[in-house]
């Protein structure tokens, strides 16, 4: 794994003549117009990554934006790849461990998630400040690197303590919305029942999704400050739940997208 780390990060060091990123972005649903707000330098498709994973949809084959966004070079996955889609934990979180060679000091994670906890309304922000990992693996599990980081990491404070502060902060200045909780994440791709949605909440979720937690495992693992943040799409309050469609929730998401951009850009401005 390290010389596959190695030669992904040499071929894109060539590619981006040294271009060193200090913040990582992984757009998932709902930040995807954050792209819009960057000063592109260098785009390179997945597929022309070394040991990069490819995405198996059709037309979302993913690419690595190299730029400026408020006056901060970034690294952002555009597209990222999820366990329902058949890749391993450790494929699913390779372009973090990549992204950390490359330089990065911070990373931004965002998601589409589903709202367990009843003050919780449709389209809101949640700032997450914990997780659960449900997923019945772990990106760590196998032989461990030192220079990667520690075979038994420590995961008390996953989520920056400062960066949620001034995230908040920034929510306030712009009368943006915004709730704290924990991510429960699990595989997918079934949506909840509804008793998998009590059970959820019972042990201490407030949202649940399908991703983020393969990428933040690996991201903490490495030593790197992590930030996220979710939208919540539909609810799975108990007696409450609806029914719920993917496009709904990228309806969702979609509609919330300015809100999101917004946060993001300001953080990255005061990282
Ligand atoms: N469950 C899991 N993942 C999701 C949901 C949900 O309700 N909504 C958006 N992503």
């Amino acid at each position: 794994m390290l010389e596959q780390i190695e030669f992904s990060t040499k071929k894109i060091l060539e590619k981006t003549r040294n271009f060193k990123p200090e913040t990582g972005i992984i757009l998932g649903t709902g930040l995807g117009g954050l792209v819009k707000e960057i000063l592109v330098e260098f785009v390179l498709p997945y597929a022309e990554i070394p040991h990069f994973p490819t995405s198996t949809v059709e037309g979302h084959s993913g690419k690595l934006i190299f730029g400026e966004l408020s006056g901060k070079k970034v690294v952002v996955m555009q597209g990222r790849f999820h366990y329902y889609e058949g890749y391993t934990m450790k494929q699913i979180a390779f372009p973090v461990r990549v992204m950390k060679a490359l330089g990065i000091k911070y990373l931004c994670v965002s998601n589409a998630c589903g709202g367990m906890n009843p003050d919780f309304s449709v389209g809101e922000l949640m700032i997450i400040n914990d997780h659960i990992n449900l997923f019945p693996d772990n990106p760590l599990i196998g032989q461990n690197f030192e220079q990667l980081g520690p075979r038994f990491p420590d995961m008390g404070e996953v989520y920056d303590k400062v960066l949620i502060k001034t995230a908040k902060q920034i929510a306030q200045e712009h009368g943006i919305k915004v709730s704290e909780g924990v991510y429960a994440g699990l595989t997918g791709p079934c949506f909840e029942t509804p008793a998998e949605y009590r059970y959820l909440r019972r042990i201490g979720a407030d949202v649940v999704g399908m991703s983020t937690v393969p990428e933040v495992i690996v991201a903490k693992h490495a030593g790197l400050r992590v930030f996220g943040i979710s939208i919540v799409t539909d609810l799975g309050v108990e007696g409450h739940v609806q029914k719920v469609t993917h496009e709904e929730v990228q309806m969702v998401a979609a509609q919330q997208e300015p809100k999101m951009t917004l946060l993001l850009k300001e953080l990255v401005k005061r990282i």
